[in-house]
């Protein structure tokens, strides 16, 4: 009998029978290593349209015409001309609207968002834009419309705007939606037949994420601080690299007004040509003041990644011209320390000030930065000496996250290592996206890959830097590395292995976070999305359930009187315990990566009597299944309870594990 044609209920009566008890026993007396705060965190990086034209509030694309094709995402009309001596310096285009000769024409700019622009029924939109009228006054009027539209009206909501001054100012009008649209579009016409000159032209949800004018995307930004994340990396990934020097990200291009933030190329425009998005840029309006304000509001500390003077070593293989020489790595040092005041410096050092000008005169308390993303051999290795001394120097508290590179193991990761323990980084970041022979860690995947599945920490050296699982994703085999419940629940089983090793495991962060449906070049992520709607997938509830229950201390847990590990003989179940001192609550997960229900006796060594357990359990049939746009929630933990009875010694827990499905329970003390 197939388990997918099975419900998980039909599974577990079924199959009782004839799967052996295992006897897990978790020791609840002794409290083990401390579960670090950020041991479950989140990963940023504008891929898949994360930023622009995702968790970033703005609808328009190209606002400041400074995308290479000064009209991409624009449609220009009548009479018209983009100029070059705008207000911002570093963002110098604008377009100038003139009379068109006849009061029956039309001079405008109609603006298509990013695969159109999601407006929501009875939502107020904040329209600005930067115009002058060289001849004293003009007018202008914005329109929301529906160029598919069968009505006979295209626009469905409109706003008049005089512009009153021959000199740059600021204009905005509030305007409510009276639908919900994906892909509307942006419509501003001259009205009257004087010049006007428009820059930075802007569109916000008055709904933002903290009501923040230049804010993020509420639904999005919630939905990362549900997962009460103990971390959050930024802002990448390979764009922090670049494909070469001139593209890498420069955080100091990110901060200060927004009408004045260099555009950039986001080099995943065309990293795969079989995904091709010509009109991918990165506008920073989500910049590095954004990033530690969104760690700030969703609880996560802030881990920046700074760039070690490398081009990304995928592109340029070997070629050591492509990176900064050795004798000249000081203005990227520089950025690293710059960096530090600028988070935590006081409002009246140089780049505290800017900071505080921001609006945040308060410090971000930053305590890690990265230096390289996945940067291997000694190219890396010696461009990361200096920038380690400097920090070392002038900010002793201050972590340091090197790199092991983007293998999971092999020469090159060994090799890496061993850097960082002779370098003496804090933290080491191991990037992993395999398959599920080695999320499971099967004799194959052993063979081909050495260390891998739920058992891999465990013999990790107690010694030296902590590990920094900084990104990681089961690419299922002929999956299309897509989101499925199956790769989800592997995941589930392996990170049972990073718990029972918080001892040298103190942080970890899945895949990148976001996709738009429409744009995306990488996957599994954490969380999709359109214009206006937005979907969990099952990893991100695997990576809910673990950082909303991560405890505070592990507890030790053998199965069968054997260290657990999923290992074989153990019939695919993972476990790990903790402790919370602040519920006084023990907490189990179980994963049973098998096909059949597996009974299980849970006995809490040092609790005594009855108790009532609460569950939460995460359990579904379709292996190939995911939660959509359509259907967001078909695959959510559900909450229960379980009787737990006394035993002779401790309290007992006796359950059956859904085949391929996550429980987790939660006792008091
Ligand atoms: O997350 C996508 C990419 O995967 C990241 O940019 C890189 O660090 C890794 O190779």
């Amino acid at each position: 009998m197939k388990f997918t044609l099975l419900t998980c209920a039909l599974a577990l009566s079924s199959l009782t029978m004839t799967a052996q008890t295992h006897v897990m026993d978790v020791n609840t007396k002794k409290l083990g290593a401390p579960v670090q705060p950020t041991m479950y965190g989140l990963f940023f990086e504008d891929i898949n349209y994360a930023a622009d034209g995702g968790l970033y509030g703005e609808l328009v694309k190209n606002r400041s015409f400074e995308f290479p094709d000064r009209l991409m995402g624009w449609e220009a009309f009548g009479t018209f001309e983009v100029k070059d001596d705008g207000p911002f310096e570093r963002c110098p285009h604008y377009v100038e609207l003139c009379y068109p000769g006849h009061k029956e024409r039309r001079s405008g700019l109609t603006n298509s968002g990013f695969f159109g622009i999601g407006l929501k029924q009875g939502e107020d939109y904040r329209f600005s834009v930067w115009a002058k009228a060289p001849q004293g006054t003009a007018k202008i009027i914005v329109q929301f419309i529906d160029r598919a539209t069968m009505e006979e009206n295209q626009q469905f909501a409109e706003a008049k705007i005089d512009i009153t001054s021959s000199d740059w100012k600021q204009y905005e009008v509030v305007m409510k939606s009276p639908r919900t649209i994906q892909k509307a579009q942006l419509r501003i016409y001259l009205d009257g037949n004087k010049t006007v000159d428009l820059e930075h032209v802007s569109l916000f949800p008055v709904n933002t994420f903290k009501n923040r004018k230049n804010g993020m995307r509420a639904d999005l930004a919630q939905a990362l601080a549900d997962v009460h994340p103990g971390l959050l990396r930024f802002p990448g990934g390979c764009i922090v690299e670049g494909v070469d020097l001139a593209t890498r990200y420069q955080w100091k291009n990110t901060i200060g007004p927004v009408e004045n933030r260099p555009l950039n190329e986001n080099r995943w425009e065309y990293t795969f040509p079989y995904r091709f998005f010509p009109d991918y840029f990165q506008s920073y309006g989500l910049g590095f003041f954004e990033f530690f304000q969104l760690a700030e509001d969703i609880g996560a500390e802030p881990l920046p990644v700074l760039n070690v003077g490398m081009a990304c070593q995928f592109q340029n293989w070997d070629d050591d011209s492509a990176h900064v020489p050795y004798d000249q790595l000081q203005p990227y040092i520089q950025d690293c320390l710059d960096l530090i005041e600028f988070a935590n410096g006081p409002a009246d050092s140089e780049w505290g000030k800017i900071r505080a000008e921001m609006g945040h005169p308060e410090p971000f308390n930053m305590k890690f930065i990265g230096v390289g993303n996945e940067q291997w051999d000694d190219l890396y290795f010696k461009r990361l000496e200096p920038f380690v001394a400097a920090i070392r120097a002038k900010y002793p508290n201050i972590k340091i996250v090197g790199t092991s590179g983007p293998d999971s193991e092999g020469k090159m990761f060994e090799k890496g290592w061993a850097a960082m323990k002779q370098q003496k980084a804090d933290l080491v970041d191991e990037h992993f996206y395999r398959n599920e022979d080695w999320f499971l860690g099967t004799p194959e995947a052993k063979a081909k890959y050495g260390n891998c599945g739920a058992a891999r920490y465990d013999s990790y050296d107690r010694k030296g830097p902590k590990v920094f699982a900084g990104e990681y994703a089961c690419h299922g085999k002929n999956k299309h590395k897509w989101n499925h419940y199956e790769a989800s629940i592997l995941e589930a089983g392996f990170m049972t292995g990073m718990e029972r090793n918080a001892d040298v495991v103190y942080m970890t962060a899945y895949a990148p976070l976001f996709a738009h449906v429409e744009g995306w070049q990488w996957r599994p992520d954490l969380i999709w999305f359109d214009n206006t709607r937005m979907f969990r997938s099952v990893s991100y509830y695997v990576q809910q359930m673990y950082a909303t229950n991560k405890g505070t201390n592990v507890l030790s847990l053998t199965m069968d009187k054997q260290p657990v590990a999923g290992l074989e003989g153990q019939d695919g179940l993972h476990a790990s315990a903790v402790f919370d001192k602040q519920t006084g609550e023990v907490i189990v997960k179980v994963i049973n990566t098998s096909k059949q229900t597996q009974p299980v006796s849970i006995q809490l060594t040092g609790m005594k009597g009855e108790r009532t357990a609460t569950t939460l359990t995460l359990c579904h049939n379709g292996m190939d299944d995911e939660n959509t746009l359509d259907n967001p929630e078909m695959i959510t933990p559900k909450e229960g309870t379980l009787k737990c009875d006394a035993g002779k010694n401790a309290t007992l827990l006796l359950d059956d594990i859904p085949a391929m499905s996550f429980r987790l329970y939660k006792v008091k003390k």
